[in-house]
């Protein structure tokens, strides 16, 4: 990939401190390429054929799609997921201990915990605020560095490098400053938003952002290290390819990023939730497309759900699998699960493997080693919504879920090559 490309993927990685920005930043790519936005909340989505739209939920999900010229016969989806594991910040956060004010956090999804101490860390997340034209959601990014998760020195805790203390209610609450500045964190909430004050901040979901600057690295630039690859990655390079892939004749065309898939994916914006099908139904209405109509073309087509994979660990080796093994940049990775928490199964892997052989992009298998249980994803869950033959893939990354992950930029073409083919 180019330095102009890298440079670009950079920039959305910098773009989307948390999932409102990360949506945020979605839907003006979204617009800058002419689609257009619709409203859950109005009852009447005015479209038309060959249109391009997009639609929210809770501003942390969000779908796009294409309509062909004609009646759709075959449903071609990208599916992706906007979170990653963090730290959430309690509501009323300060907390004062031996003259200092720290924020009371809970964790969000399973993340690598030990790798959150001793940076430098922001928060980045929305507040709704109460305003003369009523209650208004504001995005929120401190740009600046504002917290840290201190270690206790290793002669206070002779066991720290082989038992880490990563208890989060008593090891892990960031320090904010010292006790003389009590009440200002909301304050400084609330400047970021544009509030004159913290009293009009009503609700706030906020988050601890890593302020690690993403970095290409590598004899030739072959590696990138960022926080939160999974799965803005695979975000960015589905979008791109959904983006620059000409209309597809009869083929109705979707990009969907969920959130909350470091949870379980079980909220009003996850994959288990109705997103899908909703939007599904109100093109159908819009269109005055039969539910037999959408039904056959679902089932003329194919779901690709995009999450990164597992490379091989140079150091670990034994911990994959002894004959599959992805590395970075060799490749989209098919993962694949016998009790189908990967959905890739023989039907769904022919189809990818046919359309990267005809771009010459290289296909690698994921499969846990037998004796492991592995991770799980998004593309097993939307299909109890909507079912439809579906492949599990990813790019191969070292690292997932630490507060700041490494995979191959090369890999990041090869995907923007195959969503664009797709
Ligand atoms: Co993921």
């Amino acid at each position: 990939m180019g330095r102009t490309e890298l440079t670009d993927f950079i920039r959305f990685l910098e773009d989307s401190p948390s999932v409102f920005h990360a949506v945020h930043t979605i839907a003006k790519r979204l617009e800058q390429a002419g689609f257009r936005r619709l409203d859950e909340k109005n009852p009447a989505w005015d479209m038309a054929p060959g249109g391009s739209y997009y639609v929210t939920r809770n501003d942390s999900a969000i779908i796009s799609f294409r309509l062909p010229e004609k009646k759709p016969e075959c449903l071609k989806i990208m599916a992706s997921h906007s979170d990653s594991p963090c730290f959430k910040i309690k509501p009323d956060p300060e907390l004062e201990s031996a003259g200092c004010i720290k924020l009371n956090i809970e964790p969000y999804g399973g993340m690598l915990k030990t790798t959150w101490f001793d940076r430098p860390l922001s928060v980045a997340g929305r507040v709704l605020a109460d305003t003369e034209e009523g209650i208004v959601q504001k995005l929120v990014s401190v740009d600046r560095d504002l917290l840290i998760i201190p270690s206790l020195a290793i002669h206070m805790d002779r066991e720290a490098n082989e038992k880490p203390m990563t208890n989060v209610q008593t090891d892990m609450q960031p320090l904010f400053a010292s006790a003389e500045h009590k009440g200002e964190f909301m304050q400084i909430i609330a400047r970021a938003a544009g509030l004159d004050s913290a009293d009009k901040i009503l609700g706030a979901d906020l988050f601890l952002v890593n302020r690690q600057k993403p970095y290409v690295w590598g004899p030739s630039d072959e590696y990138i290290s960022a926080p939160k690859l999974d799965d803005l990655m695979c975000v960015y390079g589905t979008l791109m390819g959904f983006l620059g892939a000409p209309a597809a004749d009869g083929a109705l065309t979707m990009h969907c990023v969920f959130d909350n898939e470091e949870v379980g994916s079980r909220s009003k914006q996850g994959a288990e939730s109705t997103f899908l099908t909703d939007c599904f139904t109100r093109i159908r209405e819009s269109l005055g497309l039969t539910f037999s109509e959408m039904h056959a073309a679902a089932q003329n087509g194919l779901m690709i759900s995009a999450d990164n994979a597992h490379a091989v660990h140079p150091s670990h080796t034994d911990k994959a699998d002894p004959v599959s093994r992805p590395r970075m940049n060799g490749g989209i990775v098919l993962k694949y699960h016998a009790g189908q928490l990967y959905t890739t199964d023989g039907v769904s892997a022919a189809y990818v493997k046919k359309l990267c052989g005809s771009l010459g992009i290289p296909v690698q298998n994921f499969v846990n080693r037998s004796d492991m249980r592995g991770g799980s994803t998004l593309g097993n869950i939307a299909n109890t919504q909507l079912s439809m033959n579906t492949a599990d893939i990813g790019l191969a990354q070292l690292a997932m879920h630490s507060s700041c992950e490494t995979a191959g930029t090369q890999d990041l073409d090869y995907l923007v090559r195959f969503a664009r083919e797709f």
